[in-house]
Formats: structure tokens, C-alpha cells, sequence
């Protein structure tokens, strides 16, 4: 039995669809919510003002390239110019929202904002590393600051059709396409760069960096953050392969190898190379990991999907950390060990920066709470926020690995109804 999850606060939560192959099943979409735990950080948050809403633009001529959506409607981003010394300073995010791996999901993905532009939110709340408040984002809060939205359900990296199902998979294009009118609209001036994005959009910050790096000149400072974009090819708790297998799935039917870096593709098979432990190896262009150890989007659907857990022995655990017993939690501490090892060597190159928190959690750029708050989360006493800046600027080095499970006390995990 799935889940159900519901929404308890009209906060900046992160939505994530997850791709169910069964065939008794839709591909279904489950939200992650702050739960009864941070009720006094949710009171709180409903009395700062209100976020500010950026409304959506669409893409000038995308679908001219051959940039679209699923449905194959116009991509869209939202975005909030800079002003003062951020006039010339540009952060571009990367939506997420999980990926479609088969026909069946791809075609009701078109039936969903993650699909097509008609199922959009034509306005967006900006929180976090998105918001105008120096208060809540010290040292992004005036510069132009762009949310990319994410329709191809592929990472923005895929590049072929299927005429049968009219499914267009154009997440290459569509990023092109955004890059290109972003900088006829003022970043080809810019100074300095910032692409980042969370979940799918953080494997997508991943995966383009590079590309993203090269379309300025060397005197631009360019960096790339990824949020929960560390996707582990991991074995789940049935000794199988879910996610690797889900991978292969977006990868061969959306043509990702395409635009993936050779350099990997010579070493090991396309699917390999959409797992970001293949990847960061290859990227030159200085790059930041904010990842939660126990990431709750893949202990959810990676590690203890239903599929790899059909008698729901790990139903209460994943969603709530608090009631894992002494093996589930093991389970997750190698979970984390594999992560910890897999950045060993990236952590060892001097313009790289890490944020590995020992939480529960998913995406901690975006939501307010994680990002910059009183409360927020801290690894020796420093909050995301200060941390990226700190890289980003060349201020510190940061390589901020946290003690394990269950020390980290300010960790704001999701757990789930
Ligand atoms: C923990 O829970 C799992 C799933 O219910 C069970 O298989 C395992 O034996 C339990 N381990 C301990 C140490 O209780």
C-alpha cells in the first residue's frame, strides 16, 4: 500500500513524482511535507511576510528549436532581476521533480505541471536561495535570479520523440533554449554565475556545469550547486536495483546518452553515467554538493519503494525516521558510507565544496526553513546558506561532513502521514 501524504502547509514543498512501473499502477505524485515536528517552525514562517511570487515566462520561440515540453507546449521560467551590486550576478535553478522512465508514465506526465506548460503554477514563491530578502538569503538576494521549470522528465538532458505516444523529450533543448534567451535578456554581461538546482534539478546542475561553464568567458566566475542531486546507485532492501533501474529506463527511452560527457561514456554504460558518483569525476568546473546522508526522497523510493518491500515491513520506518530499528537504521549508515566514499575524491579537489548533513531530509536550497532560518540546519554551526556563499565567494573552504545518525540535533526531517 502507497502512502498518502498530505499537504499541511502552503510552503515552498517540494513535489516529487514517483515512477511506479506496476501495472496495477499510475505513476502517482507524492509531496514532501514538514510534518506535526516543526509546527513551531511553520507558526513561525506564516508570520514572516509573504514570499514574494514571481510570475512564469514562456520561452520566446523555443518551440521554433524544438524546445518543448512533453505535450510539446513552450517551456517557461520565472524570473526576478537583480539590482545594485547583484545587477550583474546570475543564479539559474533547475526544477526537479522526479523523471518518467516508460510510455505509460511519460504520457500522464503530459497530465501534469512536470509535463506540459498548461498544468503550470503561473506564479512561484521564491524562498531560500531564491529569495529578495537579505535576511533569508545574505548573499544571493539581489541578483537576477531565474527558476528554470522542469517538463521533459528527464534531468533538461534527454533528446528524442515518440510519434506514437506524441511525447516529446526535449530536456536538452529546452535547457539550450532557456541558457540562450537568458542571455540575450542581460547574463552574457555577467560577472559572476550561479547554476544550481534540487532533486532532478540537481542531477541536471550536475550533468550540465560544464556546459553552463563554457558559455561565459574565463574572466566570469562560474560555479554549480547541486541540492539532493546525489542520486546513489544503490541496492535496496530487497538486494535489488530500483533506482538503476529506473535510470536505465529515462536514459534509453529519452536518448540521454546523447549528452552525457564522453569522457564517462568511454568508461561505462550511459546509465552509469547518469549517476552523479560517475559523473563528478569529469566535471572541471568548481561544483557544490548539498545532500542530506539519508536523503528521504531515496530512502522513499530508492531504498524501501514498495516494490523492493511488498509486505510494507519498512512502511513506518521510512516515514519516520524515529521508528527504524537497530538493522534499518544500519541499512541507512551504509547508505551514507557509500555516499561518503563516493565523494572522497571530489572532496579532495580544492574548488569543490561538500554539505553532507546527517539528516532527513530533501532539498534544503529551496525551503526557507533549511536555507537560512533561526533554526536552521547546521553542520559546526554553520547554516547552508553561509556555507555555499562562503564557497561561492572564496571566502573558506568548505567541506562540511556531519557526524552520523542520530547526532545531528538541528536537522529538519521529513516525515510523512
Ligand atoms: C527490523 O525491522 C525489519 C523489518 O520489519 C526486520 O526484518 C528486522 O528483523 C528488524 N530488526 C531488528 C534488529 O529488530
Amino acid at each position: 500500500m502507497r502512502m498518502k501524504v498530505f499537504v499541511i502547509a502552503a510552503l515552498a514543498f517540494v513535489s516529487l513524482v514517483s515512477v511506479i512501473d506496476g501495472s496495477e499502477h499510475q505513476a502517482q505524485l507524492s509531496e514532501f511535507v514538514n510534518d506535526a515536528l516543526f509546527s513551531s517552525v511553520s507558526s513561525k514562517q506564516l508570520s514572516q511576510p509573504q514570499p514574494l511570487m514571481v510570475p512564469i515566462t514562456v520561452i520566446n520561440g523555443a518551440a521554433a528549436k524544438g524546445a518543448v515540453c512533453l505535450d510539446g507546449t513552450s517551456p517557461a521560467y520565472h524570473f526576478h532581476p537583480g539590482s545594485g551590486s547583484g545587477a550583474n550576478s546570475w543564479l539559474i535553478h533547475l526544477e526537479g521533480g522526479g523523471w518518467c522512465n516508460t510510455i505509460r508514465n511519460c504520457v500522464f506526465r503530459k497530465t501534469t505541471r512536470r509535463g506540459s506548460f498548461k498544468f503550470m503554477e503561473k506564479t512561484l514563491p521564491f524562498t531560500g536561495i531564491l529569495s529578495n530578502k537579505p535576511e533569508e538569503n545574505p548573499d544571493f538576494f539581489n541578483w537576477n535570479r531565474v527558476k528554470i521549470r522542469y517538463c521533459d522528465g528527464a534531468s533538461f538532458a534527454g533528446d528524442s520523440q515518440n510519434e506514437a505516444n506524441q511525447l516529446q523529450f526535449r530536456g536538452q533543448k529546452i535547457w539550450l533554449a532557456a541558457i540562450e534567451e537568458l542571455m540575450s535578456k542581460g547574463m552574457q554581461k555577467a560577472n559572476q554565475a550561479l547554476l544550481s538546482g534540487c532533486s532532478a534539478g540537481g542531477l541536471a546542475s550536475i550533468i550540465h556545469c560544464d556546459e553552463f561553464g563554457s558559455m561565459f568567458p574565463k574572466s566570469t566566475k562560474v560555479k554549480c550547486l547541486s541540492d539532493a542531486g546525489f542520486f546513489l546507485d544503490a541496492v535496496d532492501v530487497s538486494g535489488g536495483h530500483t533506482l538503476r533501474n529506473m535510470f536505465g529506463g529515462v536514459v534509453t527511452l529519452q536518448e540521454v546518452q546523447k549528452n552525457l560527457p564522453k569522457s564517462c561514456l568511454n568508461q561505462l554504460d550511459p546509465t552509469s553515467c547518469f549517476f552523479p558518483q560517475n559523473l563528478i569525476q569529469h566535471v572541471q568546473t568548481p561544483l557544490f554538493l548539498l545532500n542530506a546522508a539519508y536523503d528521504a526522497w531515496q530512502v522513499q523510493e530508492s531504498l524501501a519503494p514498495h516494490s523492493a518491500d511488498p509486505s510494507g515491513s519498512w512502511n513506518d520506518c521510512k516515514a519516520n525516521h524515529a521508528r527504524c530499528n537497530s538493522s534499518q537504521i544500519q541499512f541507512f549508515q551504509d547508505f551514507r558510507n557509500q555516499l561518503l566514499n563516493d565523494v572522497k575524491d571530489f572532496s579532495k579537489s580544492s574548488p569543490t565544496g561538500l554539505f553532507i548533513n546527517s539528516c532527513f531530509a530533501h532539498c534544503q536550497s529551496e525551503r526557507q526553513d533549511t536555507w537560512f532560518a533561526d533554526d536552521s540546519p547546521l553542520i559546526n554551526d554553520m547554516p547552508v546558506a553561509i556555507a555555499v556563499g562562503d564557497w561561492f565567494f572564496d571566502r573558506k573552504t568548505i567541506k562540511a561532513i556531519d557526524c552520523a545518525y542520530p547526532c545531528d540535533t538541528t536537522c529538519h526531517n521529513l516525515v510523512f502521514k
